[in-house]
Order: C-alpha cells, then sequence, then structure tokens
C-alpha cells in the first residue's frame, strides 16, 4: 500500500502524521507529501524524512493517495494532481460531505474510500468512520486509520452524515461540555483558575477511566451516584426531559441537515 501520497498536510493531515510517527506505522520514506503551506507536522515529518512537494514525476509511485485538502477545493487539488498518479493508485478521501462517487469521477475512475477522521489521532485516540464500495479500497482505508485508534465501518454512506455529526464535530461537543462545567464552577463560587483546572482534568480523567476500564457508561454513571447524593440531584436535571440527551439529539440533528446541505 506504500508509498503513501496525501495531498493536503494540515491539521487533520497533519494529525494522521502525528498519530502514524507515534505509532511507528510507516517508514519515513513511504510518505510524500503535497501541500504549498505545510502544517507544523507536515514540517517535521519531512524533517524526518518523508518528502515534501516531491516532483510531479514521483507522484506516480504511489499506491495509496489520501485527500486531506479542504472541501471547498477538493476538486481543483484533484484536477491539478489525477493525470500524474497510477492507474491503479487508490484514493481514501477524508473530505468532509464529498461522495465517494464524486472523487472516484473527479480521479479517472480509481478506487476511492471515504472517511470521517477525527484529530486525536495525533494520539492514536483517534475514531475513524469508513465507508468504500470497493473491497479493497476499505482494506487501505482500514490500514491507514488502524494505527490511529478505532475503525467504524458504516454499511452504507448515507450514515456519513450521521457519522459526521457525532464523531466528526463530536470533539468539539466535549469540549463545549468542559468550558460550561468551567463556567458552573465559577457559577458557584469557585475562582476561575481553579475552576478551569477540575473541570478539565475531572472530564479527562472520567473520558480516560471510560476508555480504560471497558466498563458502560451507564454502568461508571451509576458507581459514582449514591442515592439521595449530591450527583443524583443533578443527574436528575441532566437526565430530565429537558436535559442531555434531546439536547444531543437536537444538536446531532442540526449538523446531519448541515451535512446534508453541504454534500448536496
Ligand atoms: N480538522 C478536522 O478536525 C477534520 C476532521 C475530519 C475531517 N476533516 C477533513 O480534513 C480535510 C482537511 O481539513 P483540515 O482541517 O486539515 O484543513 P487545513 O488545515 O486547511 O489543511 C488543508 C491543507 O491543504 C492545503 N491545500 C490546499 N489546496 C491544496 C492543493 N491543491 N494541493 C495540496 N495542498 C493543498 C492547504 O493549504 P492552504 O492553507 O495554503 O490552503 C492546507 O495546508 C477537510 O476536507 C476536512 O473536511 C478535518
Amino acid at each position: 500500500m506504500t508509498p503513501i501520497l496525501m495531498l493536503g498536510a494540515g491539521r487533520m493531515g497533519g494529525a494522521m502524521l502525528a498519530g502514524w510517527r507515534r505509532a511507528g506505522a510507516f517508514a519515513l520514506s513511504d510518505l510524500m507529501l503535497c501541500d504549498p503551506t505545510p502544517g507544523e507536522a507536515a514540517l517535521a515529518a519531512a524533517e524526518a524524512g518523508a518528502r515534501l512537494n516531491p516532483p510531479e514525476a514521483e507522484l506516480a509511485r504511489a499506491r495509496t493517495v489520501v485527500l486531506a485538502v479542504k472541501p471547498q477545493v477538493w476538486a481543483e487539488a484533484a484536477a491539478q494532481y489525477a493525470g500524474w498518479l497510477a492507474a491503479d493508485a487508490v484514493i481514501v478521501s477524508i473530505a468532509a460531505g464529498v461522495r465517494a462517487s464524486a472523487v472516484a469521477k473527479e480521479f479517472g475512475g480509481r478506487a476511492v474510500a471515504r472517511v470521517m477522521p477525527t484529530t486525536a489521532a495525533a494520539i492514536n485516540r483517534g475514531t475513524a468512520s469508513l465507508y468504500a464500495d470497493d473491497p479493497a479500497a476499505l482494506a487501505r482505508a482500514h490500514a491507514l486509520f488502524e494505527p490511529l485508534g478505532a475503525v467504524v465501518d458504516l454499511d452504507d454512506e448515507a450514515q456519513m452524515h450521521a457519522a459526521t455529526a457525532v464523531s466528526g464535530s463530536g470533539p468539539a461537543y466535549l469540549y463545549a461540555l468542559v468550558e460550561a462545567l468551567e463556567g458552573a464552577a465559577i457559577a458557584a463560587g469557585m475562582p476561575a483558575k481553579q475552576a478551569a483546572r477540575l473541570a478539565r482534568s475531572t472530564m479527562t480523567g472520567a473520558a480516560a477511566l471510560l476508555a480504560e476500564s471497558g466498563g458502560e457508561p451507564a454502568q461508571l454513571r451509576r458507581q459514582v451516584t449514591s442515592p439521595g447524593g449530591t450527583t443524583e440531584a443533578a443527574l436528575e436535571v441532566l437526565l430530565s426531559d429537558r436535559g442531555l440527551a434531546p439536547l444531543l439529539r437536537e444538536a446531532v440533528a442540526a449538523a446531519v441537515k448541515r451535512s446534508k446541505a453541504l454534500g448536496g
């Protein structure tokens, strides 16, 4: 599957590069990066041995091509590079909202996998939703994303809207929750510095425990909720009919709607 060519090496491409390097997934000499303004992680990878902006004739060596430019410019990038690629190169697109069939068309009918990743790939704790019609393209996407964290196969490309709303946008939900908890701590009388520390450390610690214990979230929640206690009092608000569940359903529905509008 190597050499791997990454078209666009900004925030998300950089997170993938950092994660691959941490995991020792691919030899740096097997990575080619094309980006006029590469991000920090891409520059670091180039310094360590990846090929940055190689001559176009070299692009034909790539077996796997990661399309990691912004969705607004993906077709322009495809037009720029498609002619230089080998006929059997496989395209793995992370462009949000862009259908696999559209990518295949712009890349001359080459096999395409579509992926919705998250930036925690940088620390090998990413989550990637994968879809491909073509089994070989799906296998290629697995090989790229398994070193970067969890991988979830989608049965139908239409599910990519929900995957985008839940997982692609999901990290922002946690960050917003931490911000809100920090605000609530200040409202409860805590100084700002301590409020920030408590909110961040409590949430990241609880998330790490969820990940490492392998327990169900409901079970972990019950373990920290004593009858008649403080947590129960708070959960009566959070789990009410106007609490977190309807709020998140509404938030995810809004993101799905936007994903459909952007994707056409
Ligand atoms: N960031 C996330 O959390 C996230 C999560 C899931 C999926 N994604 C997807 O990942 C893709 C990249 O997003 P991003 O946040 O990483 O964007 P980004 O930081 O802007 O990175 C894209 C990079 O591509 C470069 N570029 C633009 N046109 C190019 C071309 N023709 N050839 C080569 N490189 C080119 C850009 O350079 P310039 O800055 O000079 O334009 C930039 O360095 C998007 O399609 C997005 O939907 C991102």
